[in-house]
Parts: C-alpha cells; structure tokens; sequence
C-alpha cells in the first residue's frame, strides 16, 4: 500500500480548505486564500524532493552541490575581512502590513517553517537595496537553533555563534511565475535575510509577533504536525527592533539540501533578544525519527575567496 509522505499535511489543508468554506458566511471570518494553500503545497513538495537529511553530522553527509559546491552556506562573517564599503540600506516595502490571517506553522522535520502570505491589501512585503540584485518577495521564515548546552546560528559574526538564526526566504519578482524551488536553479533566484536571536534571562521589549509564533511552538513538536498562528502579525514584527543599517552580505547557497547556489544573503549585525524560555521551545521539535530536532545548523564553508561586504551604518 502507498501512503504519501504528504498524507499528514495533505489532509491538515482538505480539513482547513472546507473549514474556510463553511464559515465563509460567518462574519469576522478570516479566509485562508487557495493562494495560501497552494504556495504551502508548493513549499512541502520542495522540502520533499530533496529526500531525507539530517543534522546527525551538521551537513557534512549530504551529496550533490552540498558537497561539490564552491559558493556554499553558513560561512564566517568577519569584520576585518570584510569589505566595508558603500552600500545602500535594504529598504522594505509593505513590512509594515498585516499579512492575510490566520499563518501555517509547520514542523517539515528539519525546522519550524512558516509560509508567509501576502498582506492583507493583496500584496506582498517585499525587499530591495543593500546589493540585491532586484527586488524580492517575502516567501517564508524558518528557524535554525541548538540545544541546552550549545548555541544553534548557522553564520558566526566575528567567531561568535549565536543561539538561533531566523532566516526569511525571499523570491526575486522576476521569476514571479515561477516556485521558490523553481528560482532556486538560479543565481539571482533568491534572497535570504539572516537575523540572530540571543537568549536573555527576561524580556527587555516585547516582540509580541515573535512571541506569536513561538507560543504555538509546542502544538508542533511532531513531525509534519501543524499549527494556525492568528491575530494581526507583519513582516517587520519578525525582525523585532533591530537596526538593519549594518549588515554582511555575500553570494551563497541554501543552508539545506539541495544547497542551490542562489541566495543573496543579507546577515544583519544587531541582534534580536528572546527570553530563553521561548528558545527553549524549538529544542522540544521533533524529526522524522522522533529524535530530537536539536542542532540545526550546517557547519561553516569555505568561502573559496568569495567577497564578503559589510554596511556600516552611514
Ligand atoms: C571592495 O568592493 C568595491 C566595490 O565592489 C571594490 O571596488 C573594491 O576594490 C573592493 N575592495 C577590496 C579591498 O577588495
Ligand atoms: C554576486 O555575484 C554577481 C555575479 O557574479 C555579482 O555581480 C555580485 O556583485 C555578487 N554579489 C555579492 C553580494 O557578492
Ligand atoms: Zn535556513
């Protein structure tokens, strides 16, 4: 007999699709677009292709580009290696607009993923600026962490390992037609804004959109279990207060199989802090095998004399 390994997933979105049908009528619902469902399938089929892999030896058994690669990622942001130059500030545009509610929280198994929609208006939030090769269109956020005892960011910033890294996928508008997966088999295809997280003892400001979805951490400790995350939550909310001025950026990869070499990064400097209390959710995932999700980061690259450029704040 054959079952999908989409089969979870798969039924999860038919039950959510006829839920939105039948309450349509009821007022104050909020619809989940096909649009919606149609770029979650998307993105579970992408993450489904590239097989099974696991974190057991950070990345160093995984095939293909991952092997082979020459422009690979996470790598080591170093300032006095850096090129300091000129460069524009990323600019953001619609980052201050609610995105159509309620958001699909994932465990696909390797993180927690979460596609995001376009706002509210109908639009997406999208980036450019910095030196991005176009604009780009905000796709997903997902999340790279450790354990108890050590620290789970996949770049370092100037030797230093971070608790956790938040990644937020984007897609070049040129290739607007086209999947994540798709713009993934070119070089200009996508974009990825790294943000650090520190873990604090308490909460020095709130970041209640983070908090949002981290609070609905524990009903996706199974493998491609999901979850609704509601309320009103922009893009902006995920880079909590962050100055975005000063970053690192590079050409590299996707941190994950199968390593396309087509990502822009852009890795802010400034830190985003969490209370370790909502860090410690992420430790509590679980993968296919029903170990725990712990370590999810791949081991730094060569950068085989790539530049790396640094914005200071002008
Ligand atoms: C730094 O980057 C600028 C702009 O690309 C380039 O003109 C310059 O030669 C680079 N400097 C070094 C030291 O690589
Ligand atoms: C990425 O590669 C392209 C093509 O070689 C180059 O024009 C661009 O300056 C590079 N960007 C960065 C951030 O290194
Ligand atoms: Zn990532």
């Amino acid at each position: 007999m054959f079952i999908s390994r989409n089969w979870g997933l798969e039924l999860w979105l038919q039950f959510l699709l006829l839920a939105v049908l039948n309450f349509t009528c009821s007022p104050g619902f909020v619809q989940l677009s096909n649009e919606y469902i149609n770029d979650i399938k998307a993105d579970e089929a992408a993450e489904q292709a590239n097989g099974e892999y696991n974190y057991d030896q950070q990345g160093n058994d995984w095939q293909g580009t991952c092997q082979d690669g020459l422009q690979q990622s996470p790598i080591e942001l170093i300032y006095s290696k850096a090129n300091v130059t000129s460069i524009s500030r990323i600019r953001f545009y619609n980052y201050d607009q609610p995105l159509q509610s309620p958001l699909v929280l994932t465990n696909n198994g390797h993180t927690a993923n979460m596609v995001l929609p376009p706002t509210r208006n109908g639009q997406r939030a999208y980036i450019n600026g910095g030196l991005l090769p176009g604009s780009f269109e905000a796709q997903s956020v997902h999340f790279h962490w450790g354990s108890p005892n050590s620290k789970g960011s996949e770049h370092t910033i100037n030797y230093e390992r971070y608790d956790v890294e938040m990644h937020i996928v984007h897609k070049n508008t040129r290739y607007a037609d086209k999947t994540v997966g798709e713009a993934s088999m070119f070089a200009d295809g996508l974009a990825v804004l790294g943000v650090m997280f520190k873990a604090v003892p308490r909460l020095s400001s709130q970041h209640t959109g983070l908090v949002r979805i981290f609070n609905q951490l524990p009903l996706i400790t199974e493998y491609q279990s999901s979850t609704m995350v509601n309320g009103r939550l922009t893009a902006g909310q995920l880079l909590g207060n962050i100055i975005t001025g000063r970053f690192y950026s590079y050409n590299g990869s996707l941190t994950t199989p199968d390593c396309a070499e087509s990502v822009t990064w852009t890795v802010f400097q400034d830190v985003v802090e969490l209370p370790r209390r909502q860090i410690m959710k992420l430790w509590n995932l679980q993968d296919s095998r029903r170990y725990p999700l712990i370590n999810t980061y791949r081991d730094i690259q060569d950068t085989n004399g790539r530049p790396v450029y640094y914005r200071n704040l002008q």
